[in-house]
């Protein structure tokens, strides 16, 4: 009996996702994976259980990004406030990222698989000395890999990036008047591997607020998606709703359409003018 509900559960996966294959599909999509300690505190369990589950969603809903071949993942996984968290729930992290994280870049496993090339961005001179080389390792195992960029932040926060770009910038010695907004987003730590416009963000669990990420990149045509479950309940079929909702836009006139780009660089020539003093 298990046995048929997999095999339908499998068919509609596929059918779904070559459903939505057929469409447009963004080139960057990033998550703030938000909502693990609600999900197991409503369950009755430890923290760091819900971590746990948290890390099963990210493999899940990479695998469902992989598989429509979008091109470049990123995702928040430790803000730099979240140091000042117990210690207990601070290592359980750490405990993580060195262990179950750092084998998706091993041979075979999925990173592996489907040729995805890992981006650690953050102030990683924060982590504990063997998690930095843990994560560095997996730069390192993946550097060859050319279908999909995944951007690991962490520890991150937007304004820490946003600052290392403007020192990265003025240490170059170049002349204030041609610090520009494309010079400064070349000099992210997360345009290193040349991730391109962020498409889509998503926040889980029902919080409305960026929380100090990716503040820079939201700036234009991304579509800010808000919703209720959270991440550990988050898998294909509420990012295919997305995705579905992200298509729907883009064939009638809102996100990402013909009509919306004619209006974006209408804005782009008004903040020109406004610069110049017109
Ligand atoms: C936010 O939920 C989640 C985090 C701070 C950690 C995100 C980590 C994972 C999804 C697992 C992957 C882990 C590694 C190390 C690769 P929250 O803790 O803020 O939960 P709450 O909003 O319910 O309090
Ligand atoms: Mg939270």
């Amino acid at each position: 009996m298990v046995n048929i509900f997999n095999w339908i559960y499998t068919l509609l996966s596929r059918l779904l996702l070559s459903v939505l294959a057929s469409g447009p599909i963004p080139k960057h999509v990033a998550f703030v994976m938000d909502g693990n300690r609600r999900f197991a505190k409503l369950r009755n369990r430890r923290v760091i259980e819900g971590h746990e589950q948290g890390f099963e969603s990210l493999k899940n809903v990479l695998e469902v990004c992989l598989r429509l071949h979008i091109e470049c993942v990123t995702i928040f996984v430790f803000s730099i406030e979240n140091f000042s968290r117990p210690p207990e729930e601070v290592n359980g992290l750490m405990e993580m990222a060195r262990g179950r994280f750092h084998e998706l870049a091993l041979q075979g496993q999925l990173l592996d698989r489907y040729s995805v090339r890992v981006n650690i961005i953050g102030n990683v001179s924060l982590l504990p000395e063997d998690v930095q080389k843990s994560v560095r390792e997996m730069e390192e195992l993946t550097r060859h890999n050319t279908r999909c960029i995944l951007n690991v932040c962490m520890p991150y926060t937007s304004r820490d990036e946003i600052t290392t770009s403007i020192r990265t910038t003025v240490a170059s010695d170049v002349d204030p008047s041609l610090i520009t907004p494309t010079l400064l987003t070349s000099n992210l730590p997360s345009n290193l591997l040349g991730s391109p416009p962020l498409d889509i963000l998503i926040r889980t669990s029902g919080v409305k607020r960026l929380s100090d990420f990716l503040l820079w990149q939201c700036s234009q045509s991304t579509q800010i998606y808000f919703v209720q479950p959270f991440w550990p309940e988050f898998g294909m079929w509420e990012m295919s709703k997305i995705l579905l909702s992200w298509q729907r836009g883009r064939w009638f006139g809102g996100q990402g359409s013909t009509r919306e780009k004619e209006e974006l660089e209408d804005e782009e020539v008004d903040e020109k003018s406004e610069l110049l003093g017109r």
